[in-house]
């Protein structure tokens, strides 16, 4: 874990650095820019991305253009972020260890700063180093994942199941689309800056599937074990607006058990690559005992 956890760290600082680059280059409205670069830098664990580059990595791709991708993803996923804690969403004050957006901006703003990082992200993938077509390609998976066929879809079950039963099926539906779409389009785009066959495509697209589900079923652990100075978010949050989760529908063993045998299947599903693969293989070490 030690060697995983560097390496998360040193990309973690690198993706810090170039989202602030990013920024400092567009021309933005100021108020409005305070406003995107108070969510979008204020830290977060960047994993997004370091799946986009390190997908990559292993196909011994096109880096420079993975970089920028997983960047706009990262401004996506603050999009999303800033919008899930809305007070007609999730309604929660915290993020990222400090006052959701809207508190600090207003609702208004808020809003307009999330659609702002949603509009910006596509104009980052736009510019792409990558052929014409391969970046058609790519742009067209993120638009699949981020909006009505992906994470759109599983915020708005997520919602719907609000105070409502549901079975299991529906929750991992929910799960698979909020959050499982988004990490298979880092992973998925992190290939498509690099050349696979179909093999190793469905390999990887497995593999983000159940992390995406490890990770899921993780944050709904953590917010009822997790340490809220840690999670730079508030704990409880679920149980008390009726979220559907793993562990209100499971308990916290079974949750654990369901988490952990996601993660296997995770760690499984990279076989085919051998050795290649061990950092992607910690990382889902790193999701499973992840206490932020
Ligand atoms: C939080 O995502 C939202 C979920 C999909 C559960 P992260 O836990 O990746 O949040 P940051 O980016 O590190 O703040
Ligand atoms: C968030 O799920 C999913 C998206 C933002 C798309 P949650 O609502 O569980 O995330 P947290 O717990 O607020 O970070
Ligand atoms: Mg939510
Ligand atoms: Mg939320
Ligand atoms: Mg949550």
């Amino acid at each position: 874990m030690q060697g995983i956890e560097n390496l998360l760290d040193n990309y973690r600082r690198d993706f810090d650095r170039y989202l602030e680059e990013l920024m400092a280059a567009q021309k933005i409205q100021p108020g409005l820019k305070k406003a995107m670069s108070y969510s979008l830098l204020s830290g977060g664990k960047r994993i997004r991305p370091i799946l986009t580059l390190l997908t990559c990595q292993l196909l011994e791709g096109n880096t420079g253009a993975a970089r920028r991708v997983g960047a706009a993803l990262e401004f996506i996923h603050t999009y999303s972020l800033i919008h899930d804690d809305l007070p007609a969403m999730d309604d929660d004050d915290f993020r990222r260890g400090q006052y959701s957006n809207h508190l600090v901006f207003g609702e208004g703003m808020a809003i307009l700063a999330g659609d702002a990082l949603l509009t910006q992200a596509f104009q980052l993938l736009l510019e792409v180093e990558l052929p014409a077509e391969r970046r058609c390609r790519l742009i067209g998976l993120i638009v699949e994942s981020a909006g009505v066929q992906g994470m759109l879809a599983g915020q708005v079950m997520d919602l719907e199941a609000e105070n409502r039963e549901i079975d299991l099926e529906e929750l991992q539906l929910i799960h698979r689309n909020k959050t499982g779409a988004l990490f298979q389009a880092a992973i998925l785009s992190g290939a498509l800056c690099a050349e696979c066959n179909e093999q190793e495509w469905q390999a990887l697209k497995n593999y983000a599937d159940k992390l995406g589900l490890t990770f899921q079923i993780v944050d709904d652990l953590l917010d009822v074990i997790g340490d809220s100075s840690k999670l730079g978010k508030e704990v409880g949050q679920d149980l008390k607006r009726g979220k559907a989760t793993y562990p209100a529908l499971l308990g916290l063993k079974e949750s654990r058990q369901r988490a952990e045998r996601a993660a296997a299947q995770a760690r499984k599903s990279l076989d085919i690559f051998a050795d290649r693969a061990e950092s992607l293989r910690e990382l889902v070490d790193f999701v499973l005992e992840r206490s932020s």
